[in-house]
């Protein structure tokens, strides 16, 4: 079994299928991305891994069934989501930002010393730590978000959407961080609307295309292929 194992995946709203029966698997310490256009799934995906939408399958990671697990066992078991938009509180503070993010029953002590590692990590919100979320730029809030998520110690990180609405400078920086965090030894699952960027930064990469799976390969692979390239990258046929 792989380090996260998704079986059979799949969500619903109402009527809607919006995911069926998706396969992923990530092995420790990988990044892999899941690409695919607006409305594919990608972020249902996501949001029923992290435990936040009632799903079918099942999902296990590190060696333990979460497929009936709550939010809350899920991030005690390691996985920790950056939801897409973000979702900074613009009126915490950027510390009491992060400080939601804390793993669960850690001591105070704990906490700070997770925080001086966030502050070593993004100096940018050591700086702004006494301003409140909503004053901080794109970039910015998109670091807290990632922040807030790392604060739970996290061995997979589900990142959704780092790159939206970001001015390319930030995107770039947004990328350094996301490679930063995968040295620290953090397993990733990408997804990202920019596919090419998806693609230089991950080993893998699934394609999903209307709630389904299209394709899957190393991302290597997947930027020389023509129907990515045709779809994904903007490159004729
Ligand atoms: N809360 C919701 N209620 C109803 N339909 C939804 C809801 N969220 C997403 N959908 C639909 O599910 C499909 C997949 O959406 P989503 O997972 O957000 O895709 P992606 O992240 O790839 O853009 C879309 O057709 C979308 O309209
Ligand atoms: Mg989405």
């Amino acid at each position: 079994m792989s380090f996260l194992d998704v079986q059979s995946l799949s969500v619903r709203y109402g009527g809607i299928r919006a995911v069926r029966d998706v396969d992923i698997r990530v092995e420790e310490g990988e990044t892999v991305a899941l690409i695919g256009a607006n409305g594919a799934g990608k972020s249902s995906m996501l949001n029923a891994i992290s435990g936040l939408l009632d799903h079918g399958g099942h999902v296990y990671f590190d060696g333990a069934n979460l497929t009936t697990q709550p939010v809350f066992e899920r991030v005690r078991c390691g996985i920790s989501l950056v939801p897409e938009g973000r979702g900074v509180f613009g009126r915490l503070t950027v510390e009491e930002n992060l400080l939601m993010g804390a793993y669960l029953g850690s001591s105070r002590q704990d906490q700070e010393s997770d925080l001086c590692r966030m502050y070593e990590f993004f100096p940018r919100l050591k700086e702004r730590r006494r301003q409140t979320g909503g004053t901080l730029s794109g970039g910015e809030q998109q670091m807290l978000a990632i922040g807030r998520a790392l604060m739970a110690r996290p061995k997979l990180l589900l990142l959704d959407e780092p790159s939206m609405g970001l001015a390319p400078i930030m995107v770039e920086k947004i990328f350094e961080v996301i490679r930063g965090v995968s040295k620290t030894g953090v397993t990733i699952l990408l997804v990202e609307q920019n596919a090419r960027l998806a693609l230089e930064s991950s080993q893998r990469a699934y394609v999903m295309e209307s709630g389904e799976l299209s394709m899957t390969d190393e991302s290597r692979s997947l930027l020389q292929s023509p129907k990515v390239r045709a779809s994904y990258l903007g490159e004729a046929d």
